[in-house]
């Protein structure tokens, strides 16, 4: 048993398209319990330090204009292995590529408008969590 937290993200697309409660149906039906959950709004610093490994990439610009453009819904959800767990349900980056099944491969034909964030690593998800609920 390795009991984790991590940072989820539902995004402003799935806001907008009214999937927060299919997403959150998935993450509740594998036995995450949510810890904490908040409908934000990104401003441009947030972004700038929850994206800090990639605010040099060239899609940067693009991702902050979305992420920042309308509310989403940022959570804290844990469980056994929490970390994994929740990258295996969120699929692949790109919905086009993820398989069916996951999140992003039922509900997304797009590597920006793909649902949800995840934290990627214990390390990330500390982070992410001392970020948005510190
Ligand atoms: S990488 O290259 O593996 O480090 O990046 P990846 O983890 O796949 O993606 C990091 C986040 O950037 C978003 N992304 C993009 N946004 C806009 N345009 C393009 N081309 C693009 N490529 C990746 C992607 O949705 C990831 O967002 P998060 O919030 O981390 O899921």
């Amino acid at each position: 048993m390795a009991e984790q937290s991590t940072l989820i993200l539902i995004k402003p697309d799935a806001v907008e398209r009214g999937l927060v409660g299919a997403v959150l149906g998935r993450l509740e039906a594998k036995g995450l319990t949510i810890e904490k959950m908040e409908m934000r709004t990104m401003t441009d610093d947030l972004a700038a330090e929850h994206y800090a490994e990639h605010v040099e990439r060239p899609f940067y610009p693009a991702l902050k204009e979305f992420m920042t453009s309308a509310p989403l819904v940022a959570l804290v959800a844990s469980g056994d292995e929490a970390i994994p767990a929740v990258r295996a349900l969120a699929g692949a980056t790109d919905g086009r590529k993820a398989d069916a099944g996951t999140i992003r491969g039922d509900y997304s034909l797009s590597n920006q408008r793909n649902l949800i964030h995840a934290s990627d690593s214990p390390e990330s998800a500390k982070r992410e969590i001392d970020l948005w609920f510190g």
